[in-house]
């Protein structure tokens, strides 16, 4: 949420900064800028409401520089537009900052410390570069009007880089709870909220931490703590092949991720099993097998792969499990017992609210945890006790498709693991490598058919106000996902509903027309949903079912290959996203960055 990049020492900044900011633009695309200096002083601003491609619009020839930061925006404080766009700048225009993230107390710091300031923006952001510029003039140097301000921010959220045009060969940054990287290059030094958006200069990188600020220029990094203190660290390298990041020959990133799902079970096969045998750390394993209750936290799509993770953990390793929404968890007062495990799930890592409950997990509660997520050093990565990678390659369209897959895949091996190490029968006999190949070649077949699942789209989706998703059990959870997925990029209001649950309210909402697509993958309850089915279609409702071949009928609209009922969702939910990606090109919106959202959710 809100992208960050910047560079120091090259002569290509410019570059660097707007081709970083466009790999950026899954975090927001409200607005974007960026503010570039070079020897002789000369510096140049460019901000551009919408997307980077109107900001390079907006760039004339003669913008250049060797030293720059740069920002893609997704609003908190203050609507999308030109002056609420960043880098800020003080009113003399001295310093220019940009920021990721939420500053609480801004209202307090402007009336206390800057009644007299004449502000250009409605951001919380602002109050920051006016606050450096204030303490500047009163004597102190760039480094510690810095330091005087991020000392007044409490414990807000923040990703900061500032610029003094005095000074055009350093940047200066610093960082709490909003993600931050550094990344080292021969004689130049690059900043970015995410690796990928500087692949293409450098692989190496260093982390910085809550509470820290660097000092960067293009031959020296330095980290110092909240005390003033030197801090050390060693760079790592990010394997992530450039080629995963570009789009190829796909329109959208979102049908490429789609494609890509059958490989990525493969991926997790190879990482997580040795033939049928698991492969899970040792310490992880054990926590995990004593834990008498497992909380499962996630948000939006996450969430949903953790509702899936709940049957497979009480199914398959017999351990009571609660899924929660971390957003409402964060400030619950739960009763939590003694022998309780945490599993995050989060795609990027970065999650706030998530990390806000790892942050009671660890100081309040004390209790062992594990993050399952894309991002192999991000936030919820490092602060968790454990943590595994899900394989998937970087998932850029902002709805999550192989991410949730690759999710549900890895907690149906863990769940496998914990099982046999109980010496419970379902999990000992269970060939979970087999039954991945199944799931693999059931996705494979799917979308293979996508022509079909097109059609379908197109005649029923096009033009319709609303629409539900209805099943039970393992098939109500993936109606709930399918329908986040066609809600978020097409903007038809679509629901998931528990199909028994629809007549004791919802019913009401159905007419003439209605799309209401039922999944049917679960022998024990297909009857009742094509019975629930049917009093919806009673009332007007244009039914489309999605069911597993071994339990359709003639009437049913799409079928899918059956593998074990217990997996049914990682292939279903393939057509829900499918369903979802033709409906919103059908519609004319852009698939990969729907409105009002961004793909890394760095604020509460
Ligand atoms: C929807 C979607 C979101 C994310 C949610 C959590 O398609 O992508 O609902 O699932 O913002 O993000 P992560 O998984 O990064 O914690």
């Amino acid at each position: 949420m809100c992208g960050i990049v910047g560079v120091v020492g090259d002569p290509d900044a410019l570059n660097i900064l707007v081709s970083g900011l466009k790999k950026l633009e899954y975090r927001g695309y409200d607005s974007a800028g960026v503010y570039v200096t070079g020897e002789n002083q000369s510096d140049y601003l460019v901000k551009a409401q919408g997307k980077i491609a109107n900001l390079e619009k907006k760039i004339t020839d003669d913008v250049h520089g060797t030293t720059g930061i740069g920002h893609t925006r997704w609003a908190t404080h203050g609507e999308p537009s030109v002056d609420n766009a960043h880098p800020h700048f003080s009113n003399d225009h001295r310093f220019y900052l940009v920021h990721n993230g939420v500053i609480d107390n801004f209202n307090e710091l402007k009336q206390r410390y800057l009644a007299d300031i004449d502000f250009k923006s409605e951001t919380d952001t602002e109050v920051v570069v006016q606050l450096v510029s204030k303490f500047a003039n009163e004597g102190l140097d760039t480094k510690e009007a810095f330091k005087k301000s991020l000392s007044l921010l409490n414990n807000s959220s923040y990703a900061f880089l500032l610029m003094d045009q005095k000074d055009p060969n350093t940047i200066y940054v610093a960082k709490n709870k909003s993600p931050m990287l550094i990344g080292l290059g021969d004689g130049f030094n690059v900043i970015c909220s995410d690796a990928l958006a500087m692949l293409q200069r450098t692989n190496r990188f260093m982390e910085i931490h809550d509470g820290e600020m660097a000092t960067i220029s293009a031959k020296d990094v330095k980290i110092e703590d909240k005390d003033g203190n030197q801090i050390t660290r060693e760079p790592f390298e990010v394997d992530v092949d450039a080629a995963d990041i570009n789009k190829g020959a796909y329109p959208y990133y979102m049908l490429k991720e789609i494609d890509e799902q059958p490989a990525v079970i493969h991926r997790i096969q190879s990482a997580y099993l040795n033939k049928n045998e698991v492969q899970l750390n040792s310490n992880l394993m054990d926590k995990l097998t004593n834990a008498s209750r497992i909380y499962i936290v996630g948000a939006g799509t996450s969430y949903h792969a953790g509702l899936v993770g709940k049957h497979l953990f009480e199914k398959i390793a017999q351990i009571p499990t609660e899924v929660v929404v971390s957003s409402e968890f964060a400030y619950d007062d739960p009763l939590i017992e003694q022998d309780a495990f945490f599993i995050f799930l989060s795609q990027s890592g970065e999650t706030a609210d998530s990390r806000q409950v790892l942050v009671r997990v660890n100081d309040e509660w004390k209790k062992p945890s594990l993050t399952i997520t894309n991002v192999a050093n991000s936030t919820l990565a490092r602060e968790a006790e454990f943590s595994v990678t899900l394989e998937a390659g970087p998932e850029i369209a902002v709805a999550s498709t192989k991410a949730y897959t690759a999710q549900i895949a890895l907690e149906a091996i863990i769940a496998t693991a914990i099982g046999r190490t109980k010496n419970f029968e379902m999990a000992q006999n269970l060939d979970i490598d087999l039954e991945l190949s199944k799931v693999a070649n059931a996705m494979q077949a799917v979308v293979d058919e996508k022509g079909r699942i097109e059609q379908v789209a197109v005649d029923n989706l096009s033009d319709t106000r609303n629409a539900f998703y209805i099943g039970r059990g393992l098939d109500y959870f993936v109606a709930l996902e399918a329908s986040l997925k066609l809600k978020e990029i097409s903007y038809i209001q679509a629901e998931g509903f528990a199909s028994g649950e629809l007549k004791h309210g919802t019913i009401a909402l159905i007419e003439k027309g209605t799309p209401v697509l039922g999944i049917i993958t679960q022998p024990q309850t297909a009857d009742n949903t094509r019975s629930n089915l049917q009093e919806t279609k009673a009332r007007g409702a244009n039914v489309i079912t999605i069911v597993s071949e071994s339990l359709a009928q003639t009437e049913d609209t799409l079928i899918i290959p059956d593998v074990n009922p217990d997996f049914a969702p990682l292939v279903s939910v393939v057509v829900g996203q499918l369903m979802a990606y033709y409906a919103t090109l059908q519609r004319g919106y852009n698939v990969d960055q729907p409105r009002n959202l961004a793909k890394s959710v760095t604020v509460e």
